[in-house]
């Protein structure tokens, strides 16, 4: 049975926390989906993950709707979540509306999702039946307005804008919000105020769901990983030690033998 928005409002009303993972292409994008994650953010994190940026910044409508093809043919179950790349909504709201349709009509992604407090868009794409998560706090594509990649929300007068900005939105009807880089007492406190499930990282445990950047999660990534990201795995280490022994084992004639071969 696949996921629908629905789903993750059913989630937060009997309290059940749930997950929500990015995924860039249709090997990852299966492999979550058959391990039953719920859903699948087609981040922007696309850019610095996978794409080698420094920032979110440059990727494009393009290079997003091409990941999101692959993640949607890996998938059957999962909502599928097209993350809108800088300046594909920011310019006007019909930009928004024509780029946000493309992740449905040309992605096949079930839903979009939006930075900052886009309340006039986000109502137009709700009312145009396109669903929208949004996302608070510290939002990746300003970093260089926020002057970096800064926890937000802890003086009281910008802790008072993003509660006022997440009852905002959830009221233009979006179906879950991503709050990221937020103190975990804030958090708490928009994710009690708000009816749209919250979806935290960097952003304390009681938020209703977690995310994660899959990267992140896989220690995929080289150096220091941030302080909310926790790798489960150590798949950069894995994947050395594989090309390593392939190449030793090319070297001494071990590979390929008799049963990798055709007679
Ligand atoms: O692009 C992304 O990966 C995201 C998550 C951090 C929520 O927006």
């Amino acid at each position: 049975m696949s996921t629908t928005i629905r789903d993750l409002r059913s989630f937060k009303e009997r309290g059940e926390r749930f997950i929500m993972l990015t995924a860039y292409d249709f090997p990852t994008a299966s492999i979550l989906d058959q391990a039953g994650v719920p859903a699948i953010l087609v981040g922007d994190s696309l850019a610095n993950n996978v794409l080698g940026y420094d920032t979110t910044l440059p990727v494009t409508m393009d290079e997003m709707l091409h990941h999101t093809r692959a993640v949607v043919r890996g998938s059957r179950n999962a909502l599928i979540v097209g993350d809108m790349p800088f300046l594909s909504y920011q310019t006007s709201v019909e930009d928004g509306i024509r780029n946000a349709g493309r992740f449905l009509k040309e992605g096949g992604a079930h839903a979009v999702k939006l930075e900052g407090p886009m309340l006039e868009l986000t109502e137009a794409l709700v009312e145009r039946g396109i669903p929208v998560m949004g996302h608070l706090g510290l939002t990746p594509q300003s970093v260089h307005a926020m002057g970096g990649y800064r926890v937000q929300g802890r003086t009281d007068e910008d802790a008072r804008r993003l509660l006022d900005d997440a009852q905002a939105l959830d009221k233009t009807g979006i179906f879950a919000l991503v709050l990221e880089g937020v103190p975990a007492p804030l958090a708490r406190k928009i994710t009690e105020a708000v009816s749209s499930p919250t979806i935290g990282i960097g952003a304390g445990p009681h938020c209703d769901g977690q995310v994660l950047v899959l990267t992140d999660l896989l220690g995929l990534n080289e150096g220091t990983y941030p302080k909310f990201a926790k790798p489960y795995a150590d798949l950069r280490t894995e994947i050395t030690r594989a090309v390593t022994a392939f190449r030793d084992d090319v070297a001494s004639g071990a590979f390929p033998d008799d049963a990798h071969s055709y007679h």
